[in-house]
């Protein structure tokens, strides 16, 4: 897509090789972090890291405050502690979810069992919050407790809601806790660390929420219309965990209520025996929910680019503003 007088878009390539550098040196942080004198939280810590991710939330704290001056230590220390909670929050959720599959591996519940993960996920929280403390910084803190507290609130929601048709409102309460706060937060981090001032700070946040959202609103998109060996967990999972999630809510609208019976009978099953996946999909898509999705997710970055591009005009505002098309057009 192209962005009138600021020329083409950059490419996700471009983009990383912008920070580059710097997220070597955050997975040298992580690495050197994560090591326990308990062997079984190092081996975690060590097979977690291998087994890729995205990176996204570093590489938006990095291009953030890069927007306002040459990555410094913290900054580097900040996108490490980012993705240190990311990585925690994945421990624990996968836990919640029973989930058998994460980043094309076996997850770590698998792997180690509940117990082990869930003292894992603990022990990474902290390590994070350590890393953090070493700023000194009440603010930074003040910001990654509220943002913890948020993420946790929204797997709460997420278990109460478990098994329901929720409402648009609802589901929207639910991701704004477990994936927008934490995007909003990586912003946030990147401006402060870089000395940005309270407004602009703000600014990045919001562009960050509603990248979130969009974020979450593709990531429930994928779960309907990818393949198990391009998400790198497996298809058709939220409804099986008991998750009614946008696409669905949107296709329960017009549902009738037959349709509406299908939704139902995996709901309380928790599998495809009776109904196939492929049922579903086709509810979905005779009633427009993924199309729709789609569309709302595209409104949350287009609000995204327009807070961008009130930003001068620089390559990583470039940069932050191509982040937006990598959302809404990623496959996994
Ligand atoms: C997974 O996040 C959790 C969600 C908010 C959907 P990512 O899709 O960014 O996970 P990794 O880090 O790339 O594995
Ligand atoms: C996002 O929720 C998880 C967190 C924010 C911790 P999901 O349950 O949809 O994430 P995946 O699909 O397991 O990655
Ligand atoms: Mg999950
Ligand atoms: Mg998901």
């Amino acid at each position: 897509m192209a962005f009138g007088k600021l020329g083409r878009s950059l490419t996700a390539l471009e983009i990383f090789d912008l920070v580059r550098d710097e997220l070597n040196q955050v997975e040298r942080e992580i690495g050197l972090e994560s090591i326990s004198s308990v062997d079984a939280v190092t081996y975690i810590g060590q097979y977690l890291q291998s087994g890729g991710g995205k990176r996204l939330r570093p590489i938006l704290v990095l291009l953030c405050g890069k927007l306002f001056r040459d990555s410094t230590p913290m900054l580097v220390r900040m996108a490490a502690v980012v993705e240190m909670i990311h990585t925690a929050t994945l421990v624990h959720d996968d836990v919640i979810d029973m989930a058998k599959t994460r980043r094309g591996r076996p997850s770590i519940n698998m792997v180690w069992g509940n117990h082990t993960s869930v003292l894992a996920g603990d022990w990474l929280y902290m390590q994070a919050f350590q890393v953090a403390l070493r700023e000194r910084s009440f603010p930074v803190l003040d910001l990654l407790i509220d943002l913890t507290q948020r993420m946790v609130e929204g797997e709460l929601l997420q278990l109460d809601r478990i098994g329901k048709i929720v409402s648009e409102a609802d589901y929207m309460e639910l991701i704004d806790r477990k994936t927008a706060s934490l995007f909003s937060a990586c912003a946030r981090l990147g401006a402060a660390a870089s000395g940005a001032d309270e407004a602009a700070e703000r600014r990045l946040g919001d562009y960050a929420w509603n990248l979130g959202i969009a974020f979450q609103l593709i990531d429930d998109v994928l779960d309907f219309t990818s393949r198990e060996k391009i998400l790198g967990k497996p298809v058709g999972n939220d409804l099986r965990e008991g998750k009614v999630t946008l696409p669905l809510i949107y296709a329960l609208e017009s549902a009738d209520a037959e349709e509406r019976r299908l939704v139902e009978t995996v709901l309380a099953d928790g599998n495809y025996d009776q109904v196939p996946f492929g049922k579903i999909l086709h509810v979905l898509h005779r009633h427009g929910g993924i199309e729709r999705t789609r569309r709302r997710a595209e409104e949350f970055t287009e609000k995204a680019r327009a807070i961008i591009a009130e930003f001068p005009p620089s390559t990583h505002q470039r940069a932050l503003l191509a982040v937006t098309d990598l959302v809404t057009e990623r496959d996994h």
